[in-house]
Formats: C-alpha cells, sequence, structure tokens
C-alpha cells in the first residue's frame, strides 16, 4: 500500500531542479523534427493545489518555486520552466503546480506522444481525468511503471525520452531504478533516460548515484542539488539529483550555467552548493 503523495512535495527544491532540467532537456530534443516519445514512469496527479490540501501542511514549496516566482534574474532555463508554472496560474498568482506530465506537455508539439504511468489508484484517477481529452497525444496507465517501461520501448520514431522519478518509498525502489534503467537501455540504447534520486543520509541513497553509473555503458550527466546541510538526527531531504544518460549535445554546458545560479537562489544555509560529474565519450 503507498501512502506517499507528491502533493506534500510539490514545487519544492527537488522538484525545481527536476523540472527545469527536464524542460532543457526537451527543448533541445524537439528541435529535430522526427516524433519524440516521453516516458514518465512514476507521473504523480499531474497538477497540485498549492492553497489547499497537501501542499500547504509543509508549505515545502516556499523553499522551491516560491523562492523564484518573485524574481527578474532568471537564467534562460529556469526561466523556461517557470513560464511552464505561469501557464497554469494565468493571474500572475501562484496558485497551483503543475507535475512533470503537465510540464512535459508544454514542451511537446503534435507529432510527440506522451506515455504515463501511476501506481497509486487516487493519483492515478485524478492524472487519467486531467489527460482525458488528449486523445492519442497520452497516455495514462494505472500501473507499475518499472514494468510498465518494457512494452513501450523502443519507439517506433526511436526518438525518446524516460524519466524515471520513484519517490523511494519503498527500498526496492533503489535497486528498482537500476534494473529499469539497465533493461531500458538494452532495448533502446539511443533513448536519453532520467533518475531523479534523493540526497538522503540512508545508505542506499547515498551509493546509488555509484550505482547508476556502473549500470550503464553510455554517456551520463550526473547533476546534484544541495539546498542545506544534511540534518543531525539523519532524517530528511538536503538535496537531490539527476542522473542524465544519453545528454543531448549542449546540454551539460547548459546545466553548468545553471546548477550554480540555483544552489544560491535554494540555499536554505551555508552548505548549500551543487555537483556536476560527465562521462562523455
Ligand atoms: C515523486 S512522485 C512523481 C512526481 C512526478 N514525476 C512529477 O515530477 O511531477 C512518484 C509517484 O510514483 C508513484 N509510484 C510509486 N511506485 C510506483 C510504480 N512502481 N509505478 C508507477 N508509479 C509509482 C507514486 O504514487 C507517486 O505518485
Amino acid at each position: 500500500m503507498l501512502s506517499y503523495r507528491h502533493g506534500f512535495h510539490a514545487g519544492n527544491h527537488a522538484d525545481v531542479l527536476k523540472h527545469t532540467a527536464l524542460v532543457a532537456l526537451l527543448r533541445i530534443l524537439a528541435r529535430k523534427d522526427k516524433p519524440l516519445l516521453v516516458v514518465d514512469t512514476h507521473a504523480g496527479a499531474g497538477m497540485y493545489s498549492l492553497e489547499q490540501g497537501f501542499a500547504v501542511r509543509n508549505a515545502e514549496f516556499r523553499g522551491g518555486i516560491g523562492a523564484l516566482w518573485e524574481r527578474s534574474d532568471l537564467p534562460e532555463p529556469v526561466a523556461d520552466y517557470l513560464d511552464q508554472v505561469r501557464a497554469v496560474n494565468p493571474d500572475g498568482v501562484l496558485r497551483q503546480y503543475p507535475g512533470s506530465p503537465r510540464i512535459a506537455l508544454g514542451v511537446l508539439r503534435p507529432q510527440d506522444r506522451l506515455r504515463l504511468f501511476e501506481l497509486h489508484s487516487t493519483e492515478g484517477a485524478i492524472l487519467a481525468r486531467q489527460f482525458a481529452q488528449e486523445g492519442r497525444r497520452v497516455t495514462v496507465t494505472a500501473g507499475d511503471g518499472f514494468a510498465g517501461l518494457k512494452a513501450v520501448l523502443p519507439p517506433p520514431s526511436r526518438r525518446g525520452l524516460v524519466l524515471i522519478d520513484p519517490s523511494y518509498e519503498l527500498a526496492t525502489d533503489y535497486r528498482a531504478v537500476v534494473t529499469a534503467l539497465r533493461d531500458g537501455i538494452e532495448r533502446f540504447a539511443t533513448g536519453t533516460y532520467v533518475v531523479w534520486y534523493p540526497l538522503l543520509q540512508r545508505r542506499e541513497s547515498v551509493e546509488l548515484p555509484e550505482k547508476l553509473r556502473r549500470a550503464v555503458d553510455a554517456d551520463w550527466l550526473d547533476i546534484a542539488l544541495q539546498v542545506k546541510a544534511p540534518s543531525p538526527d539523519g532524517l530528511g531531504l538536503h538535496g537531490s539529483g539527476l542522473f542524465i544518460v544519453n545528454p543531448p549535445w549542449k546540454y551539460s554546458e547548459q546545466m553548468r550555467g545553471t546548477l550554480p545560479w540555483l544552489a544560491r537562489a535554494l540555499a536554505q544555509d551555508g552548505a548549500a552548493g551543487f555537483r556536476i560529474d560527465a562521462h562523455e565519450t
């Protein structure tokens, strides 16, 4: 039984990193005419209220999108991401936060397709309702995204991006992301893959980036944003990272230009910072 609800965390520093990176990736991939398949294996509910319900409980969004909303000095990839958030807040007040499916669809073109998986029945139902009018462009599957990924790869156009964004609520997720990434690449070696991971003090989390690196025989980019010092009690998220396989040309340059700014803008204490490692052949 899953208890994680992304609504508690929607728009926090981790979403800012993930969604900024996602928009920038899709922009580059969408430069070629060929249709693109985007698979979101852990799609969430797709849209989150920041005025009521889960998000107001800890108001995590205030340290994320809330800290950027009024700024006018955004680097281009962050401004591009903010435009996606502004699109669902037309009166200029930050009331709602779009999840990765809505953000991806905001960048995709008519010829592209979005495949969404969500295991939580309530979140899945909200998601399905939201995209019901999109016709063939968007397919929502209520089920396990790790298992579903195999069936949708490779895309007929051989162009695609896979976002693997589990909550790591289950300890088995740490192993499952590595396996899913390996299986995905086996079926679709030229795809771009994005694995989100938390910066936590638990052993599985600390070891995950190295395990991801060892699992792939391809170019990768590993970026992480730490917003504060790890807490003395060992609990809580102090940042997050993205392991990106087959990043498109020039993408790492964009992230190198963006991460220092994000680390400053989202810093919660003096331990904030960023890391960028790359393997390019
Ligand atoms: C971190 S949230 C997703 C956030 C979303 N990708 C975004 O950026 O807006 C993770 C989601 O995965 C769902 N989930 C957990 N295990 C899953 C599985 N095996 N397959 C599909 N969805 C799963 C959870 O219910 C939760 O909604």
